[in-house]
């Protein structure tokens, strides 16, 4: 039991994290064709391991990739490559033997088959028998929060207050909301949260719609890739029939279990956040994570400074 002065940090080690990393990463061809979108580079790291390392910050260790056809690159990844790290070792050079070696040991990390990318819901549903009957929580692959901010931790600390599910959701601008699952909410009493930097309103979920047009949506609060979820999730996936676009929606279970009354609330985050699934906030997500980086921050600002000054010249003269 922990004690009611334990942290988030602590109380969270009873929970597993899945990462859904499946997908076909159709918005990112021909990089994807051969190479999974989840390890994309932000600057010399992977995005998948960006979300790793969150998940072991928020104190989940237990890590499950949902993996497909085409992606056992992740799976080399986050594991030892002997040779590597003989050659390595074998020139003296620590410091990258250190970064390789650290992806393998980050976290104790298993991976799950999902036959046919058959949707986000259908990639939760395989990860049933290694949850069991668990509160646990869901990264997407592709969905990079920014190491300054909190989110997960706060709302596993929401989901200890309130029991059921939380989802993390983000003010989009109106046009937007269709490339979403979309959430009405009413406002409620929001517990205590012991890091708050990054957190708007907790509200309750009335009701969710996936990718609604602007007309349809009940609000402007996106859903963003970080779940926290209780098993009940598996029984209505089973009952949720193929959604929009064909596949198994995470938000239609979810729309589910908020019918039948189960409680689920959603944490409004205020933080950076970047689609690295998307080119545009990919090119985003590496050129601040690059500028913040003491190694090769103070160089590339200046170059970039440089960059944008002679393009803007160059282009008022042209027009
Ligand atoms: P996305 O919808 O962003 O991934 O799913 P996608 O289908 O690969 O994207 P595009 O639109 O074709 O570019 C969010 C996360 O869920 C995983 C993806 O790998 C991604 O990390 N996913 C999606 C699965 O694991 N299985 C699926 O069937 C679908």
């Amino acid at each position: 039991m922990s004690s009611p002065h334990s942290t988030a940090r602590e109380r969270a080690h009873a929970y597993k994290v899945v990462i859904p990393a499946a997908g076909l990463g159709t918005r990112f061809l021909p990089a994807t064709k051969a190479i999974p979108k989840e390890l994309l580079p932000i600057v010399d790291t992977p995005a998948l391991q960006y979300i790793v390392e969150e998940a072991v910050d928020a104190g989940l260790k237990q890590v499950l990739v949902i993996v497909g056809r085409g992606k056992e690159a992740i799976i080399d990844h986050f594991d030892h490559a002997p040779e590597l790290e003989a050659a390595l070792e074998k020139k003296g050079d620590s410091d990258r033997l250190k970064s390789v070696q650290r992806s393998a040991e980050l976290a104790d990390v298993h991976y799950i088959r999902q036959g046919e990318p058959r949707g986000l819901g259908h990639a939760v549903n395989c990860a049933a028998p290694y949850v069991g009957q668990e509160v646990f929580a869901v990264m997407l692959g592709d969905d990079l929060i920014d190491a300054r901010d909190d989110l997960l931790g706060p709302m596993l600390e929401v989901q200890q207050a309130f029991g059921g599910c939380v989802v993390a959701l983000m003010e989009v601008p109106h046009d937007q909301v269709s490339m979403y699952g979309c959430a009405a909410v009413e406002a409620v009493q929001a517990p205590a949260i012991s890091a708050p930097r990054s957190i708007g309103d907790v509200v309750r979920i009335t009701d969710l719609v996936e990718k609604p047009t602007p007309e349809d949506a009940p609000s402007n609060l996106a859903i963003i890739g970080r779940y926290v979820l209780s098993p009940e999730i598996f029984d209505a996936l089973d009952r949720t029939p193929p959604g929009r676009g064909g596949e198994v929606q995470l938000t239609d279970a979810m729309k589910l279990l908020a019918s039948e009354g189960h409680p689920i609330h959603g944490v409004v985050f205020t933080g950076r956040r970047y689609d690295t699934g998307d080119r545009g906030d990919y090119l985003r997500a590496v050129v601040r994570l690059a500028a913040e980086r003491e190694d090769l921050g103070p160089s590339f600002v200046e170059w970039l400074g440089e960059f944008l000054h002679e393009f803007q010249t160059e282009r008022s003269v042209s027009s």
